[in-house]
């Protein structure tokens, strides 16, 4: 069972949403429901799944549904059609007190502006959602502590937030989202406000943290590097229709169209192809020279490694975090399809 699976999702803004199903069904796009009718799609028999453990990225212009996709997980927008499961619920079937518990226990949020409290401390922003839990103070000060630590903000937890920078006050959104231990994290454009090298930082925290936490991530963002960089999987809307899900690698070698294209024709890709993806199991790559081995982690970006190895004429090891599951990285493998357009 997929953790999140959506089906046949459709969402239509307007007046009488229903009236126009039959219009949508049939296949008639955004522009001209807009034009004949008044009414705005927002998602267009959306279908997808999201596994236990990843970081499923949705991606698109502005407008082209992502925030309306992500709103539908812990329904604060309902469906016009279709169905969203979460861990095998149906979430409108959830009553009023199911669906507070869910949102509490199961989801947690992380936005765009930050969204804190400006009259609370860091401590009580990030402890805020295990309040809301019911949770004893000090549990929830201890609880706090610890994922205030986990995004380097010691030291700063009496602070408000209006003394922070924008990078700061999104570790404390993030240390928020951690707090409630919570399987979901949902983020919409959440580093999209930060300058472009906090949130490089910002995107290495939380890479770092997932790499520990596992947690099931729903990451928005209208950028294609930080999907490549985040998303195990990567979804792409454009005027509310899903128009292609997959591995960072199949979006930019096979693009489903001249959309996607357009995102991908400039990626640097040795930028954003990670030594696990051209790897070859050991069995595979007996025969490659073994007298002079580099080792190389496997969520180390190409870029990262490829001039040493160039350099010193060597082939790869790849190892995971712990140095388990040696694997072998031909250095010919670099020069794989993926490195010609
Ligand atoms: N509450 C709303 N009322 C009317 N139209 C909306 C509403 N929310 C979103 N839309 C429209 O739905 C489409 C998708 O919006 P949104 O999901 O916010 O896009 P994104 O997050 O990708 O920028 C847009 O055309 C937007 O104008
Ligand atoms: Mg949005």
């Amino acid at each position: 069972m997929s953790k999140i699976e959506i089906n046949n999702v459709y969402k239509i803004f307007g007046s009488n949403p229903q009236s126009v199903m039959p219009m949508v069904k049939n296949g008639a796009n955004k522009e001209e429901v807009l034009e004949q009718t008044g009414h705005t799609v927002g998602l267009d028999n959306v279908s997808l799944k999201i596994e236990e453990g990843e970081t499923f990225v949705c991606m698109g212009l502005s407008g082209s549904g992502k925030s309306t996709l992500i709103r539908h997980l812990n329904r604060l927008i309902d469906p016009t059609d279709g169905e969203i499961i979460v861990e095998g619920n149906n979430v409108m079937s959830f009553n009023k007190e199911q669906l507070i518990d869910f949102r509490r226990h199961k989801m947690s949020m992380v936005f765009q502006r930050f969204g804190l409290f400006p009259h609370k401390t860091v401590i009580q922003n990030v402890g805020y959602g295990l309040e809301m839990q019911g949770k004893p103070l000090e549990e929830i000060n201890k609880t706090a502590m610890e994922k205030i630590e986990a995004v380097g903000l010691n030291g700063f937890e009496n602070q408000f937030p209006n003394q922070l920078s924008g990078g700061m006050q999104q570790r404390v959104g993030l240390a928020r989202a951690l707090a409630t231990d919570s399987d979901i994290m949902l983020m919409d454009e959440a580093f999209s406000a930060l300058d472009p090298l906090i949130r490089s930082d910002m995107q290495k925290q939380l890479l770092d943290l997932q790499s520990e936490l596992k947690k099931t991530i729903v990451f928005i963002t209208h950028d294609l590097d930080e999907s490549l960089r985040l998303g195990d999987h990567i979804g792409i809307l454009n005027a509310g229709k899903l128009v292609q899900v997959g591995t960072p690698v199949d979006i930019i070698m096979n693009p489903a169209d001249d959309y996607v294209k357009a995102f991908v024709k400039d990626v640097n890709r040795a930028k954003v192809i990670k030594a696990k993806i051209i790897m070859k199991s050991v069995n595979e790559a007996n025969d490659i020279d073994k007298s002079n081995l580099i080792k190389v982690n496997e969520d180390q970006f190409i870029e990262e490694f490829l001039p040493q190895i160039v350099c010193s004429n060597s082939n790869c090891e790849v190892v995971d975090k712990s140095c388990n599951n040696w694997h072998r990285c031909n250095r010919n493998r670099v020069d794989h399809p993926l490195f010609s357009s």
